[in-house]
């Protein structure tokens, strides 16, 4: 018997109205948008407003997702959300979206995994429509991150921005073959570079730890940026030769948006020309678990994906985490 394969079925990605442009930045810290166009590549982001969370911005990308592609929300069973900055420490923000959506009947959970969040959501949403247990299941990346940014901090504060997006998973039909293959790496040396301390069960919330800024990020960007672009080159190139592929068979390359650099370095090394990369960092910064998704809507707005397309997916984020997935487009 042949294997049962999941696919992706819709997209839909969600940022909130308000923004923040480089001429604010240039308002509030030392910077300039020529320094973040040239190293970041980033000329705007998106910030939620205050007592807006990752499940309002996970929920906002559903319901695109629902009036993109049409199907009944309580078919739904299963959601897998990838987020850093859930609502609460918990309940998960899968129970918190599955109660805003109404859905009567399905199973969720959180998945944490930096900027790896959508990606490593995705992995785990597969297994389980490759399990055949499950057939329809909402992978989800949400972060709020100007919830944990410091706003006086400019190596972080130009890079981030707040985001979600939503996409279906289904089983692939007899000769389908959706998702190909993933791979994925933890390495927890990294943990040192990109971390925020406080407010979980080694540093709980005080006056002390809000003194101290502990409920930021903290970024040793240098650090992060060496192995992204090391790691990002790593991973796509091992999920091809597993495979029997090279960077000239992908049709589209979609990447976490943490930096311009560290994505054009990735394809350049993959020998892929930059109009089959999709790169939307410059509208909407990096939005953590928010960036796949968002992409993925954008190649299809300007035509940059199509069905039968081999696509390639990669993210390097907090952990350190790491992961490629190779799909082909199935819509
Ligand atoms: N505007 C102007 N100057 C800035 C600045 C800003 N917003 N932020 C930092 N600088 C300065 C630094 O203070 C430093 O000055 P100095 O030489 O006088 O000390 C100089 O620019 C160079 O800093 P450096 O850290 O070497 O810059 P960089 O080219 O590495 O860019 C990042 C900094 C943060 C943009 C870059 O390291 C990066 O993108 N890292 C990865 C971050 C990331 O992807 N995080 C998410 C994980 S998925």
């Amino acid at each position: 018997m042949s294997r049962l394969a999941a696919k992706i079925t819709g997209v839909a990605g969600y940022v909130p109205p308000r923004l923040l442009t480089n001429a604010d930045l240039e308002k509030m810290v030392d910077t300039t948008d020529e320094w973040i166009m040239e190293r970041v590549g980033i000329r705007e982001r998106h910030l939620a407003d205050k007592g807006v969370a990752a499940s309002d911005l996970a929920v906002e990308a559903v319901k695109k997702l629902v009036a993109a592609h049409p199907f009944d929300l309580q078919t739904v069973d299963l959601i897998v959300v990838g987020t850093v900055t859930p609502d609460m420490m918990y309940p998960s923000t899968a129970c918190l979206v599955q109660h805003k959506l109404g859905i009567a009947n399905t199973w969720g959970f959180d998945v944490s995994a930096g900027c790896s969040g959508f990606l490593y959501a995705l992995n785990a949403g597969v297994k389980f429509v490759e399990s055949g247990q499950y057939k329809k299941v909402l992978v989800i990346g949400s972060d709020v991150n100007s919830s944990m940014t410091d706003y006086t901090d400019r190596a972080v504060c130009i890079i981030f921005g707040d985001g979600a997006g939503a996409v279906l998973l289904e089983p692939a039909g007899e000769g389908e073959d959706g998702i190909i293959d993933q791979v994925a790496q933890i390495e927890g040396v990294g943990g040192q570079f990109l971390y925020m301390p406080g407010g979980g069960s080694l540093n709980p919330a005080s006056h002390a730890t809000v003194d101290q800024k502990m409920h930021y990020i903290h970024q040793d960007g240098k650090n992060v940026f060496k192995y992204a672009v090391k790691k990002m080159a790593e991973m796509t190139e091992r999920v091809l030769a597993k495979n029997g592929l090279t960077g000239k068979d992908v049709d589209c390359f979609i990447a976490h948006q943490a930096n311009r650099r560290i994505i054009t370095a990735t394809a350049e090394r993959l020998g892929m020309p930059l109009d089959k990369v999709i790169i939307n960092i410059e509208q909407y910064g990096n939005t953590t678990a928010g960036t796949i998704p968002l992409a993925m809507q954008t190649a299809l707005e300007e035509k940059k994906l199509k069905k039968g397309d081999i696509v390639l997916i990669a993210a390097v984020g907090a952990g350190f985490t790491s992961g490629a997935t190779l799909l082909r487009w199935a819509y």
